[in-house]
């Protein structure tokens, strides 16, 4: 259970979150998200998702209280033709933040498996722990940036090659200071998300993909 006093008092007036709604349980914290029509730098978290959505239609499983699943709602001033530059946003400073996590707890581990795979999954060792969904409604520049990150559950479905934060950490991961510490990190590079910054972000993404050395054929297929 997330202690949602704790992340008011560690967010509110501190970073650009301005309003935090935490469910037990709901559909989608994307969903939830998109109908705040007039409100902008909002945090909605879940403690379980009973329809988590995924990129292309697939769904986002994750069990009840063990992993991180929330949405930031954010506006942003950029032309439809750049909005490319808030996934390798958020997925760099995403990918930043689980780094620095891993850096500070894990064991024994290398923290250069941790990869960025085209467009927004966050792999270790070629295990998905995180994905991001980035909605949008473009008249208005409201951006949904939806985030699961497998943090405390230890078992999958089968059928993906998954992992969690705590395969590679002696210890149960504290859900709070982890959501803490990865706000803390999208606040203090906002900054970047300028025109005339973009090239820098999109250096610090293209460096910490799996993609360097590989030929690919770059489609953009977000869900923006
Ligand atoms: C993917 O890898 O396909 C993207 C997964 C995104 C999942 C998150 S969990 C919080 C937010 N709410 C949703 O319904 N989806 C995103």
């Amino acid at each position: 259970m997330l202690d949602i006093d704790f992340i008011r008092d560690s967010l509110l007036g501190k970073t650009f979150i301005s309003a935090i709604y935490h469910f037990d349980e709901i559909d989608s914290t994307n969903n939830y998200a998109k109908k705040l029509k007039d409100e902008d730098n909002v945090l909605v978290l879940a403690e379980y998702q009973s329809g988590g959505k995924g990129r292309f239609d697939r769904k986002w499983d994750s069990e009840k209280g063990m992993n991180l699943t929330f949405t930031i709602k954010k506006k942003f001033n950029i032309n439809a033709n750049q909005n490319s530059y808030i996934n390798f946003y958020f997925s760099y400073f995403l990918y930043e933040a689980i780094w620095t996590f891993l850096e500070e707890n894990a064991k024994n581990i290398s923290t250069d498996l941790l990869k960025i795979k085209w467009p927004n999954d966050i792999l270790f060792d070629s295990k998905k722990i995180s994905g991001i969904l980035i909605e949008s409604v473009l008249n208005k520049n409201d951006y949904m940036i939806g985030i699961g990150l497998n943090v405390n559950q230890k078992k999958f479905n089968d059928k993906f090659i998954a992992a969690s934060l705590i395969n590679y950490t002696n210890d149960k991961v504290d859900l709070n200071a982890l959501l803490i510490k990865i706000i803390n990190v999208l606040d203090k590079n906002l900054h970047l998300l300028d025109e005339a910054k973009f090239d820098k972000i999109y250096e610090l993404w293209k460096k910490s993909t799996d993609m360097i050395g590989k030929n690919a054929e770059f489609v953009i297929d977000l869900e923006i």
